[in-house]
């Protein structure tokens, strides 16, 4: 087989983004063995970096010795250039076909990486497109373009975005990450719902009450409030990472694993839910509390700002297997904890012979994607000893730390990477998949804009709104208190 010249060009390469997942990404899928040894990353930007400049910017966020970081920096070269005119795409043309051309009669994979704010994504693409499409026509030769969110406030402006990357771009060549899709448990999601013969049974409207996918952080916007003001908890987690999950937990079986047909069966069930109704969300914003700030009192956060930190948010997926059961998706900052996961509550038992309150002794089923990715199921056993007829709820539990000690999980961002340059787009966004979440959720953004909705102040670090319970209640979600889990002997 040939070698595979590949190119990583890494745009916006001097910002944050680059250097704190982009990077250390790269550097994990190199240190590994996952990228050609022949790899050349090309950061391109505005600022005028040498390469050894990027390189001791870089070094700090990488990992392992000196030696270690030092082998990937090699690779690493920076073009310095614009976003609008020709002059600086032309470098970087330059820069990638002088390389390509070493390699005559190879493969060439072209990666554009876009480590920039989507409001420059239509000028970039467009440079990309007319500047930077000299690709070999050597046969096995591809290149592909990597974005990520925020795409747009709403449907409509995600699909004017999506207008003109599909203009520049078919569908094959775009990339849409969102990282959730990358997480070990969201992928794991899947393979467990489709090759376990026990849960296929049990999997709908008939046995399961309530579905509840969460995500919980125990700090605020430190900072990053002025990206976060302007988008709000919806746009940020709820709309993309948890409906992803949410399309996991309730799509039907698909036709193989191509990633169309996944993605097929995902665009399918989210066109099952009907827009949120505004008496099925909760919203709310930290105040301050215990000496932390409150959101408003984040300098970069406008004073009096009505965004909403805390969402939880009653969906109904209209079809004969879902048909009646609540999912709540609920996403906050400034909370208790910090974990997301998904917790499939069943009906309680039918005719409960034993003691203890049939209510509350039901099966749970969690899937906890951080920290510390576990599988349990709540399980009621007999209490153990001489008692008859008394029971416990107890679980199946599936620790990968102990099951899989020493297994390092890779993070979402390498996973994505290697994808992309694999061309699996399986853990990627398609546009009728983003349509259909925006459909979701595009008429309660609307009313939250418009200050239409109430937002419920809730302490920093506390649960959130009490509202959300009462939310919770009414879906049907019985919480039990006296449970917890892991158990500590
Ligand atoms: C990002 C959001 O997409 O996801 C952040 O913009 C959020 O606000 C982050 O903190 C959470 O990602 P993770 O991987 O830490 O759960």
């Amino acid at each position: 087989e040939k070698k595979l010249c590949l190119s990583i060009v890494v745009l916006g390469a001097s910002g944050d983004l680059a250097s704190k997942k982009t990077y250390p990404a790269l550097q994990f899928l190199f240190r590994n063995g996952f990228l050609p040894h022949n790899v050349s990353i090309i950061g391109y930007a505005r600022s005028p970096l040498t390469d050894h400049q990027l390189r001791d910017k870089l070094r700090p966020r990488l990992s392992g010795g000196e030696e270690e970081r030092d082998a990937f920096l090699k690779h690493c070269t920076y073009v310095q250039g614009d976003y609008v005119g020709s002059q600086g795409w032309q470098g970087l043309e330059g820069v990638l076909s002088g390389r390509e051309g070493k390699y005559h009669g190879c493969p060439c994979g072209r990666l554009y990486y876009l480590a920039l704010p989507p409001s420059v994504y239509p000028q970039v693409c467009s440079g990309l497109k007319t500047y930077c499409d000299a690709l070999p026509k050597t046969e096995g030769s591809w290149l592909r373009v990597i974005v990520e969110k925020p795409f747009g406030r709403d449907l409509s402006s995600s699909e004017e975005l999506a207008e003109v990357l599909g203009q520049l771009y078919p569908e094959s060549q775009l990339y849409r990450i969102d990282h959730y899709l990358g997480k070990e448990m969201a992928q794991n999601l899947f393979v467990m719902r489709f090759a376990n013969m026990f849960l296929s049974p049990v999997w709908n409207r008939n046995c399961i009450s309530n579905v509840q996918i969460t995500f919980k952080e125990d700090f605020g916007t430190q900072g990053r409030g002025g990206y976060f003001d302007t988008f709000g908890i919806i746009r940020d987690v709820i709309q993309n990472h948890l409906t992803q999950l949410l399309a996991f937990v309730a799509m039907e079986k698909p036709l193989s694993i191509h990633p169309d047909d996944i993605r097929d069966e995902k665009v399918k069930v989210l066109r099952c839910i009907q827009p949120v109704q505004e008496h099925h969300v909760v919203l709310g914003q930290y105040t301050a509390a215990d000496g932390q700030p409150g959101y408003t009192d984040d300098p970069t956060v406008p004073s009096g700002s009505k965004t909403p930190t805390f969402a939880a948010v009653t969906l109904f997926v209209d079809n004969d297997r879902w048909s009646g059961v609540p999912f709540v998706l609920k996403a906050g900052k400034a909370l208790n904890d910090r974990k997301a996961e998904i917790r499939v509550q069943l009906r309680p038992t039918p005719h409960f012979v034993f003691g203890g309150n049939p209510e509350r002794m039901r099966n749970e089923l969690v899937v906890r994607l951080q920290p510390d990715e576990a599988i349990y199921l709540k399980m009621i056993v007999k209490r153990p000893g001489l008692e008859t007829g008394d029971c416990a709820i107890s679980e199946l539990d599936l620790d990968y730390g102990k099951r899989y000690p020493g297994v390092v999980i890779p993070d979402a961002y390498p996973r994505l990477i290697l994808d992309a340059i694999r061309g699996d787009q399986q853990h990627f966004v398609r546009r009728d998949e983003l349509r259909a979440a925006w459909a979701i959720f595009t008429p309660l953004l609307h009313a939250v804009d418009e200050g239409r909705l109430p937002v419920h102040p809730y302490p920093y670090g506390s649960r959130g709104p009490p509202e959300a319970d009462e939310l919770l209640a009414r879906a049907g979600f019985v919480q039990n208190l006296d449970y917890k889990w892991p158990h500590k002997a």
